[in-house]
């Protein structure tokens, strides 16, 4: 009787858990878009302000937009795959898209920090199975991460390098390298729990949230560090 109470228990236990962090995760993932849309705004209304106004100019911010308002849909969309018990269709996607992808989003943000960032492909296997958004999810999640330890003006180089290499015959790795400030020795260890964070206006959920989408696909992630740099690392199984 006992421990059936117990059982119930710790069932609610898990189930408030999840409702917990699901609802910072999405919280989370719809801080990014919403201030992208908020500043693109911003800008769209003060070039507005101009004496002379070309359509063209203005189509392109409203394009951007609603890229942003899309993006972000389809992302709370996705992050919702990890709490359903019924299996998902998985389809073959290629990591070298995902890295693009990831690239393409993040290069403004890249380039206003003078941050240099490339991808290296060091195998022809980078096909696996799962989703794409996910995966893009999880990535953008380290390389923002890196971004940030990067903004530092004592890095006079700042680099970011996604590899993708073949882990073992049946496993993908995609690695990413940069030269910031190095993991906090302190926190090495559970950067992949929710809410553990350094950062003032950190949330601590872009690594769990990432933890948990690359296990979803079956595959792991790990962290190294040396005093200068880090390498994130999540791999996916090629099948
Ligand atoms: N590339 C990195 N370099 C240095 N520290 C990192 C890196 N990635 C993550 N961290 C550390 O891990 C912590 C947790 O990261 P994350 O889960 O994304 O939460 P948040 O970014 O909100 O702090 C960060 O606060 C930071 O201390
Ligand atoms: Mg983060």
């Amino acid at each position: 009787m006992l421990e059936a109470v117990e059982s119930d228990l710790g069932r609610q236990w898990e189930r408030e858990t999840t409702v917990r962090v699901m609802t910072a995760y999405v919280a989370h993932e719809l801080n990014h878009p919403l201030g992208t849309i908020l500043n693109l705004v911003n800008t769209l209304s003060r070039h507005l302000a101009k004496p002379v106004v070309r359509p063209q100019d203005i189509n392109e911010y409203l394009g951007s937009i609603k890229a942003e308002a899309l993006r972000a849909s389809t992302t709370i969309k996705h992050l919702r795959l990890l709490t359903e018990r019924r299996p998902t269709k998985r389809s073959s996607i290629h990591l070298t898209d995902v890295c693009r992808e990831a690239i393409d989003r993040l290069r403004p943000l890249a380039d206003a920090k003078r941050v240099r960032l490339r991808l290296e492909v060091r195998t022809d296997q980078t096909q696996v199975k799962g989703v794409k958004e996910l995966l893009g999810t999880a990535l953008y999640n380290f390389l923002v991460n890196s971004i940030a330890a990067l903004d530092d003006p004592a890095i006079a180089a700042r680099k970011l390098m996604i590899r993708i290499v073949a882990e073992t015959p049946d496993t993908t790795s995609v690695q990413v390298f940069d030269n910031g400030c190095g993991l906090p020795e302190d926190i090495r260890d559970k950067i992949f729990e929710p809410f553990v964070t350094t950062r003032a206006d950190g949330s601590g959920l872009g690594l769990a949230i990432a933890g948990d989408i690359v296990r979803w696909h079956r595959g792991r992630v790990s962290c190294r560090s040396r005093r200068r740099g880090t390498c994130m690392e999540m791999i996916l199984p090629n099948e």
